[in-house]
């Protein structure tokens, strides 16, 4: 199906404030060009849960070549553990060759993340969504409290384009908690990134994510030298 056959309207009705296993059944058995952006963390719920409804799960995941040794393992327990087609994107060689030459590897923390992560994270998942007609995303709305407090369970992508024109982005998790997230994790024996143990609750690039404290909320592990409302690399643009 395309994203013109598919009945948005009443979906987002019927899926209004429900959890994400009727919304990743609805994902899952409208569109064949469908696929799972895993990014390496505890939206691995989302893998174990697809896993359940199909057996021929997309799942990619945006290598930037700066994640933590144990994302990379992570990713690879969860490759060998579901029978899922992992495909794992790199970067446009030339374009991070250009960035590292004329600002080095760190130019995040002087000049803001934007432009590194649009090389290392936007510029390959465009290119991916170009292929598909539906994408899943594991973003909730208590990750973020200054953008994420209102995304939709299903909707129009605002910012990328699919095979046919418009791509639809389905956020199974938005209306769960990260305490739901963890008490599925626990119940089904799913594997989980060893940093979790470690004070790391949002993981990201390893320059760019620090553990945070109890009283902290999750996001200020991420950019931290940066505010709130700069905390998104451009992969998800908040809703108008
Ligand atoms: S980010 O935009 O700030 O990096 P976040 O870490 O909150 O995103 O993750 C929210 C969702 O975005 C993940 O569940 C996943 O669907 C997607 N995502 C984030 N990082 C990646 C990645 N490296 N590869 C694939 N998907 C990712
Ligand atoms: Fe670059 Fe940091 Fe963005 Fe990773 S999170 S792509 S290292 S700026």
């Amino acid at each position: 199906m395309t994203h013109s056959e598919f009945d948005l309207k009443h979906w987002q009705q019927a899926l209004s404030g429900k959890g994400p296993r009727p919304i990743l059944r609805t994902a899952l058995t409208h569109f064949d060009h469908i696929a799972l952006a895993f990014s390496g963390a505890e939206d691995v719920a989302l893998i174990d849960m697809a896993c359940r409804i199909r057996d021929d799960i997309s799942v990619f995941t945006l290598d930037t070549g700066r994640l933590h040794p144990e994302t990379y393992r992570f990713i690879e327990q969860v490759r060998e553990r579901y029978p899922i087609r992992l495909d794992i994107l790199s970067p446009d060689a030339e374009a991070l060759r250009e960035l590292v030459q004329n600002k080095g590897l760190f130019s995040f923390y002087r000049d803001g993340h934007q432009e590194c992560c649009h090389i290392r994270k936007v510029a390959p998942l465009q290119r991916k969504l170009a292929t598909l007609d539906a994408w899943i995303s594991g973003q909730r709305r208590d990750q973020n409290p200054d953008t994420r407090q209102r995304i939709p369970e299903v909707a129009l992508d605002p910012s990328f384009q699919g095979k046919s024109g418009s791509l639809i982005k389905f956020n199974p998790l938005a209306n769960w908690t990260s305490e739901q997230v963890w008490d599925y994790l626990e119940a089904f024996d799913v594997p989980f990134n060893e940093l979790h143990r470690r004070g790391f609750r949002s993981i990201g690039c390893e320059p760019c994510t620090r553990p945070t404290l109890p009283h902290q909320h999750e996001r200020e592990g991420r950019w931290w030298w940066e505010e709130g409302a700069k905390k998104e690399c451009g992969i998800h643009r908040k809703p108008e």
